[in-house]
Parts: structure tokens; C-alpha cells; sequence
């Protein structure tokens, strides 16, 4: 539909066709096969000559269609990669569930980062044993069951922590799209991770000495974590002070807003939507661009020795 009508424009019937749309558009519209956004319509109807100098087709809007092109980069310290090369196939051991693995050990990386989009009637199938979960809600909502009488909702930027070796159960009715950390828990002796199930707003705001942006995390900074989550916001123009450069692994979804990214010696601009691998030691910083604050989720290796 769309295809035929944009080349029938280039024939002098488009008078004709112009005013048989509105009559086209509703016809076809109602009998649900076929719906023509009108902005399509409009659009190559009325675009003027040399357009494309003003709309170049790396505006955010056109990225997408142009053929071959991606944002994604992958190196030995680091990755980024952007929402037009995530790949999503069905995840073993889950029900009606497609999943993108973005960061996993193939990379350097000693835990694993994916998205997961849960469709109607959908149900999580568990880690392998020892591996420790982490699920952040990024759109819709899923239920939480660990066999106990009480069940969880979980909406949007809500979190469940599992320990490893914990029964638990995600459903979702309708759709969800969740963002997971999982990793093989380095256990320390007298020390013993619980679950946890929480939601960021709930997260108290936390110093930042020599930082503007704002900090919350999202587990317990003591001994039985051997991660934390967390969460960074900066207002449009802020920008990281300390050039970092640290043992510590991450792995980056920016959830809101525009910026660029600093790693190694490669400036990424980047945008909500978008996932970065750090290894570790490798140079990283980040500023906030673009007219709306940025958020970033965060994982980070915390509280073990690194021999
Ligand atoms: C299961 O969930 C309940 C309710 O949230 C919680 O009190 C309990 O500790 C959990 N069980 C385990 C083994 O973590």
C-alpha cells in the first residue's frame, strides 16, 4: 500500500489519487489490513526540492533507514551498542519471551546484560545454578513469585535481586520489557545475599563528593553484594568531574536523554536507548547534552578482592 502509492506519485495521476485518498485511506483503514499513517501521506506529497539538505538522514528520525549504517561499535575494552542492532530470539528455558543478550563473558565481560520482552501469558525460567539475578522493569509490569503466599507486582522501575539457587517465577499477562544482570556470585565466607525487591524512587539520594550528578543504588553496599546497581541522573550541560579509569567492570543502558560518551580514546554521542560494555581500566566519562536530563543505569563489581 504504502509502496504503490509513493510511486504512483511520480505519474500525473497524482491529482486523481489525491483526491480519491481521504475515501482510500478510510476504506481501506477500516477494513484493518492496511493504515497508512497520514503523515506518510503527506509528507511525499509535499516535500520541496533539496529537502534532504535540511532533513540530512542522520537526523535521529531517518537513522534508522539508512541501509548499512549503525552506531554500534565493538573493541577489546569496550562496546556500544545501539537500539538498531539488538537482536531478540525466543530465550531458553523461558515461555513466550524473546531475549537480546547485549554484554556476556564471549566479550571479556564476567556477567551477562540482556533485554528480555515478555509477551501475553509469558513466564522467566531460572539462571544456572550459583548465578545470581538482577531484573529492572523498563516498560510495562511483571508479577514476582518465589513460592511464598505473597506475590509482587513489579511496574516500571521497579527491581527483584535473586540470590543464587532461589526459586522464583516473573509472569507477565500482557507485555513487559525487562532489562537483566546475571553473573556466577563470588560467595564469601559468613556472608549471605538476600533477595531484595524495591523501586528507584524509593532509593535515597547518596553524596557524590567532587560529582554533580545524582546517585541512588539499588542494593546494599555491604559485604554478602558482590555488585551494586546504580542509578545517575544529570541535568542537560553536567558532566562527570573524574576522568575514571578503575578494576571494576560495567554495563550501561541509558534510559533517558542525549550525550556523549568518552571511552578509551573514542567520543560516542549517544542516546536513551543505547548500551555501553566497560572493561576494566578502560578510560571512561560522560557529559550530558541535548535539552532533557539523562539517566543512566549502571552495574559495577563491588566488595571482593580482585586476585
Ligand atoms: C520469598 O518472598 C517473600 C516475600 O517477598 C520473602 O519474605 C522471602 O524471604 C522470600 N524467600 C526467599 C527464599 O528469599
Amino acid at each position: 500500500m504504502q509502496n504503490s502509492l509513493s510511486i504512483s506519485f511520480h505519474a500525473p495521476h497524482t491529482l486523481l489519487l489525491l483526491v480519491l485518498l481521504p475515501w482510500v485511506r478510510g476504506a481501506v483503514g477500516q477494513e484493518g489490513f492496511c493504515s497508512v499513517p497520514p503523515s506518510v501521506v503527506a509528507e511525499s506529497s509535499s516535500k520541496p526540492l533539496y529537502w534532504k539538505v535540511t532533513n540530512p538522514t542522520l537526523s535521529p528520525a531517518n537513522l534508522q533507514d539508512l541501509p548499512g549504517f549503525t552506531r554500534s561499535v565493538y573493541r577489546w575494552d569496550h562496546a556500544l551498542i545501539t537500539p538498531e542492532s539488538h537482536v531478540f530470539s525466543p530465550l531458553p528455558d523461558w515461555v513466550n519471551t524473546l531475549g537480546a543478550y547485549l554484554i556476556t563473558p564471549a566479550m571479556g565481560a564476567h556477567f551477562s546484560m540482556y533485554l528480555a520482552k515478555m509477551q501475553e501469558n509469558s513466564r522467566s525460567g531460572l539462571p544456572p545454578k550459583d548465578v545470581e539475578r538482577f531484573v529492572f522493569v523498563v516498560d510495562g509490569g511483571v508479577t514476582f513469585s518465589n513460592g511464598s503466599i505473597i506475590d509482587h507486582k513489579l511496574p516500571v522501575d521497579s527491581y527483584a535481586y535473586l540470590p543464587p539457587n532461589v526459586e522464583h517465577l516473573l509472569k507477565c499477562d500482557t507485555t513487559a520489557t525487562i532489562l537483566i544482570f546475571e553473573r556466577r556470585y563470588m560467595s564469601l565466607e559468613n556472608h549471605c545475599p538476600e533477595q531484595i525487591i524495591g523501586s528507584t524512587e524509593k532509593q535515597p539520594l547518596l553524596e557524590t563528593p567532587g560529582e554533580v550528578f545524582e546517585l541512588r543504588k539499588l542494593l546494599p553496599t555491604s559485604a554478602p553484594y558482590d555488585f551494586n546497581i546504580h542509578i545517575m541522573d544529570f541535568q542537560p550541560g553536567e558532566y562527570l568531574n573524574v576522568k575514571e579509569v578503575h578494576y571494576n567492570q560495567h554495563g550501561l543502558l541509558l534510559l533517558e536523554g542525549q550525550g556523549i560518551y568518552r571511552l578509551g580514546d573514542s567520543w560516542y554521542p549517544v542516546q536513551a536507548g543505547d548500551v555501553i560494555w566497560m572493561a576494566p581500566f578502560v578510560p571512561q566519562w560522560y557529559a550530558a547534552l541535548g535539552k532533557t536530563p539523562s539517566r543512566y543505569l549502571l552495574y559495577k563489581d563491588v566488595n571482593r578482592n580482585p586476585l
